[in-house]
């Protein structure tokens, strides 16, 4: 075989198995399944437990959870910052007459969280919930 022959056939011969790597690369499949990052909740609350009737809440971490409704379901909660807007204070909630109280300034807010009565000129900051079988998870 000539040099020029030879030379002529291992270039084909690299190219083909350059062509060959790329394909099996485009090919391979991923093997692990991707996964979505999870946040960890802020405030989690075991609902076989606690908050069982309507009215009962939690007050941890800056986060208070009130049952409105019946069932495990996410629309029976509402959660809020129990920050008051006017100066900071922790609010807490009354179960009596349904009102969230600052009882530093003298603030109310309705079970929504609107405000009631000042000095504070803003409502409380609501916070995202989810339900999953009975653990409630306030998540934002
Ligand atoms: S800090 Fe709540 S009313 Fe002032």
């Amino acid at each position: 075989m000539e040099r020029k022959e030879f030379l002529g056939k291992l270039g084909g011969g690299i190219g083909l198995t350059c062509v060959a790597c790329m394909m099996n690369a485009c090919s391979k499949e991923e093997t692990t399944t991707p996964t979505t990052p999870t946040t960890p909740a802020l405030l989690t609350v075991n609902l076989s437990t606690q908050i069982t009737a309507v009215g009962d809440y939690v007050s941890d971490k800056g986060i208070i959870v009130v049952r409105t409704a019946a069932g495990n379901v996410a629309a029976s909660f509402i959660a809020f910052n129990n920050e008051c807007p006017h100066r900071g204070n922790a609010v807490t909630f009354v179960k009596t007459n349904n009102t969230f109280n600052c009882s530093l300034h003298g603030s109310n807010f309705n079970a929504d969280g609107t405000l009631k009565n000042g000095p504070a000129t803003t409502g409380l900051i609501k916070k995202n919930l989810q339900v999953t079988g009975t653990t409630l998870s306030v998540v934002s």
